[in-house]
C-alpha cells in the first residue's frame, strides 16, 4: 500500500482554506498536517520542521510570496513538492513559479474536486520519486556524472518536421517509431513529443499520461537515467517507449534550446532510435533537436502552398547549417494521380523526394482514432509496406553515417 502523503496548507483566505481543507479530507493517502498558516516565515518554519511531501501554497502571503518562498524551501528540500495556489493565472505567474520549482499551480476560483485531486496526486507521485532517487543515491557519494553511465549507447536522433501543419508529422513518427522496432526487437526505440501545443503522439498510441519532457526540464540540473524513465511509458503490444507533450502550453520557455539538446544527448545513451514529433511552428526546442539529429525528415504534401513552404524551410536549414544530406524529403498522403509528381516537386525546391507514403484516409483516420498505429495494426496494407521501407532506409542512412 501506498505510504501517506504528507500535505501542508498556506492559505490566507479562511473560505478558501476550507475548501481545500474539504477536498483534501476526501483523499484518503493524504494526512494533512494540522494547523492554519497564513504567512511566509512560519510556512517556511514549518516546512523545515515537518518536511511535508506537498505544500499547497497560496501565492499572495504576506512578506514573501508563494514563488519566493517556493524558492528559499526547493533549494534545500528536494522531497518537498510546492504546488502554487492563486485566484489568478497568468501565463507569466504560472512560468516564474515553475522556474522557482514549484510542481504545479493551481487557479481555486472554480477548482473543482477531480483537479485537485490529480494535481495532489502528480506532486506526490513526484515525491515519492525523489525520496526513491535519494535512497539510491546518498549525496555523500562523490562521482562524476558522467561514470554512472553505462556503455555509451549513442542513439540516433530522428526529427520529424513539417512547415505545413497536417501534413502528417505524427501519423509518421508514429509508424516510423513502430516499424524501427518491428526492423529489430532488440533496439530500443522511443518518440518524444515536442510538439508542446498540440502534441498527440500519446494519443496515437492509445496512451494518456500527465507526465512530460516538462518534469525533465524543469530538473534537467539532475538529470540522470532515473529521472528519465519516471516520465517514460511503454506501449505494451508495440515495446515502443513514448515521452508525452506537456499538458501546459505556459511551459514552452522553460525547454529552451538548451535544455532540449541536453536531454536528448543524454537519452542517446538510452536508445537506439531517438524520434522527434514536433509542431510546424518551429520553436527553439525544435531549431536546437534538428541541430543535433542525425536525420530530419521533411514532411510534405501534394499542395504548391506546402512546397513553398518546404523550400523556405529549406532556405533556413541551410542559412543554420545543417547539412543538406542529412535531409530527407517524405511527401505523405502521396496521390500518384495528382499532377504535381515527385519530379516536379524535385523540380521546383531542388532537393530530391526521397519517398512517398501513398494517400490512405481510411487506414490513417481508423488508426488514429484507434490508438493503433497502422503499421502494427495493418501491417499488409500498401501505407504500411510503405513505412516499413522507409524505416529500413533510415536505418541504413543512419548506420552509413556512422560509416564515414
Ligand atoms: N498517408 C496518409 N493518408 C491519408 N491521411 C493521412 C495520411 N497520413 C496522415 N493522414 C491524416 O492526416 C491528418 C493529419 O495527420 P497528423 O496529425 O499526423 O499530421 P501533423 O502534421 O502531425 O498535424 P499537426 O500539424 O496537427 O500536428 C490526420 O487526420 C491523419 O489521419
Ligand atoms: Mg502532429
Amino acid at each position: 500500500m501506498k505510504n501517506k502523503t504528507t500535505v501542508l496548507l498556506v492559505e490566507v483566505l479562511p473560505k478558501v482554506a476550507q475548501r481545500l481543507r474539504n477536498f483534501l479530507e476526501q483523499i484518503n493517502y493524504i494526512e494533512l498536517i494540522p494547523g492554519n498558516i497564513t504567512n511566509s516565515e512560519i510556512a517556511i518554519e514549518t516546512i523545515r520542521q515537518t518536511k511535508p511531501d506537498v505544500v499547497l501554497l497560496e501565492l499572495d502571503l504576506p512578506g514573501m510570496n508563494g514563488i519566493q518562498v517556493t524558492e528559499v524551501i526547493r533549494r534545500d528540500n528536494p522531497v518537498t513538492q510546492i504546488v502554487i495556489l492563486s485566484e489568478v493565472s497568468s501565463a507569466e505567474t504560472v512560468r516564474l513559479a515553475m522556474r522557482a520549482g514549484a510542481s504545479d499551480f493551481l487557479n481555486y476560483k472554480n477548482l473543482n474536486f477531480e483537479e485537485l485531486e490529480s494535481v495532489v496526486e502528480r506532486a506526490a507521485d513526484l515525491a515519492d520519486q525523489e525520496k526513491m532517487r535519494i535512497a539510491y543515491r546518498p549525496p555523500t557519494r562523490e562521482k562524476p556524472v558522467e561514470e554512472e553511465k553505462d556503455l555509451p549507447k549513442l542513439g540516433k536522433v530522428i526529427t520529424v518536421y513539417s512547415p505545413k501543419g497536417g501534413a502528417g508529422v505524427s501519423t509518421v513518427v508514429a509508424n516510423l517509431g513502430y516499424s524501427l522496432k518491428n526492423l529489430n526487437k532488440e533496439r530500443k526505440v522511443i518518440l518524444i513529443d515536442l510538439d508542446l501545443q498540440f502534441g498527440d503522439i500519446g494519443i496515437l498510441y492509445n496512451q494518456i499520461t500527465n507526465r512530460s519532457i516538462m518534469d525533465i526540464a524543469i530538473r534537467v540540473q539532475n538529470l540522470d537515467d532515473e529521472l528519465v524513465e519516471n516520465v517514460i511509458f511503454n506501449d505494451q503490444p508495440t515495446k515502443v517507449d513514448l515521452m508525452a507533450a506537456p499538458y501546459r502550453l505556459e511551459l514552452d520557455e522553460i525547454l529552451t534550446g538548451p535544455v532540449a539538446s541536453q536531454i536528448i544527448e543524454h537519452m542517446r545513451h538510452m536508445y537506439d532510435y531517438i524520434l522527434i514529433n514536433t509542431n510546424s511552428y518551429i520553436t527553439e526546442a525544435t531549431l536546437s533537436t534538428m541541430g543535433i539529429s542525425d536525420l530530419i525528415i521533411l514532411v510534405g504534401i501534394q499542395q504548391v502552398a506546402t512546397i513553398r513552404s518546404v523550400r523556405s524551410f529549406l532556405g533556413l536549414a541551410s542559412e543554420l547549417g545543417f547539412p543538406r544530406e542529412r535531409i530527407l524529403l517524405v511527401m505523405n498522403r502521396f496521390d500518384s494521380t495528382s499532377t504535381i509528381t515527385s519530379k516536379k516537386v524535385s523540380d521546383m525546391i531542388n532537393i530530391n523526394v526521397f519517398h512517398t507514403i501513398p494517400l490512405d484516409p481510411k487506414t490513417a483516420e481508423k488508426a488514429a482514432n484507434l490508438g493503433i498505429p497502422y503499421a502494427f495494426d495493418s501491417s499488409r496494407l500498401e501505407i504500411s509496406r510503405s513505412i516499413f521501407s522507409l524505416a529500413e532506409q533510415v536505418r541504413n542512412k543512419v548506420a552509413e553515417k556512422e560509416k564515414v
